[in-house]
């Protein structure tokens, strides 16, 4: 069975679930799941239960698509996502992405929680991603293209729209937050950077380094939709506090900016065109 088929059955599996087309997809990041709980007439379809959809095994990643409203807008949420460290190929990663984009999703709303490279940050800022880099050397994207998902090659020069960001800045301006924006930096993990990595991402220009979102922006730019990635900076990235990095802090603080994370993604919703 081609991927673009077995696309195709999970998207009908989950239309069948939930009825209605939605055109915004949120892919909520480490501690930050709980925003889901906040989507009203929700319908739940655990991973497990969609053909050929990955499991997620990641601790604070809940594993379901929760459809419903948030914020008056019809949404459809993962409530957990899947990461390069848990062993998935990377085309794995991005299969959730196309299927939303075969349930007519146009708008992709990726969040993560990520350590701080830029020295002017602090934990518990949110960054809205202005564009990242891949320091992988893996890309969802690697094999046979199929056209009927997007062409063999595609630009990322906007790939993190600048009209949602704009939308995001108003929302983070009318709620009084302190909105960071900047890059973007993939590891795989699960071993968080040494401080010479650390090093090395800031003379490259990264803001934030984490575990995730990049395989699902490719995926996303070469199946034509828009994105909006917002990290929550949970830690200072290795090497810049003198501290040692714990995967408690990093839940501890995104359980910490759950409300302010909350206003910003609900304000940013209504804002949306
Ligand atoms: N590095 C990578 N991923 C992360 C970090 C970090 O410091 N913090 C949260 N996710």
């Amino acid at each position: 069975m081609t991927t673009y088929d077995q696309i195709g059955e999970a998207a009908a599996f989950i239309r069948s679930k939930i009825g209605t087309v939605t055109r915004i997809a949120l892919v909520l990041g480490s501690g930050l799941g709980v925003l889901a709980e906040e989507v009203e007439g929700a319908v739940v379809v655990p991973y497990a239960e969609i053909p050929h959809f990955p499991v997620s095994t990641a601790p604070g990643h809940a594993g379901r698509l929760v459809a419903g409203r948030l914020a008056g807008r019809d949404v459809l949420v993962m409530q957990g996502r899947f990461h390069y460290y848990e062993g998935y190929p990377v085309s794995r990663i991005a299969f959730p992405v196309r299927v939303f984009r075969s349930l007519g999703v146009r708008t992709l709303i990726l969040t993560n929680a990520a350590g701080g490279a830029n020295p002017d940050f602090v934990p518990g800022d949110l960054m809205l991603i202005s564009d990242h880099i891949n320091l992988t050397g893996h890309n969802p994207c690697i094999g046979e293209n199929d056209e009927r998902i997007g062409e063999r090659f595609f630009d990322m020069t906007r790939a993190y729209d600048p009209e949602l960001r704009a939308t995001a800045r108003r929302a983070g301006v009318e709620l009084g937050l302190v909105l960071r924006e900047g890059i973007y930096a993939w590891f795989t993990g699960p071993s968080y950077e040494t401080p010479a990595e650390i090093r090395m991402a800031r003379a490259l220009g990264a803001d934030a380094v984490g575990m995730s979102t990049v395989p699902e922006v490719i995926a996303a730019t070469h199946a034509g939709l828009r994105v909006l990635g917002i990290s929550c900076i949970t830690n200072m990235a290795a090497g810049m506090s003198g501290k040692a990095i714990s995967s408690d802090e990093v839940f501890e603080i995104s359980e910490r900016v759950r409300p302010q994370f909350s206003s910003f993604v609900r304000r940013t919703l209504e804002l949306l065109e």
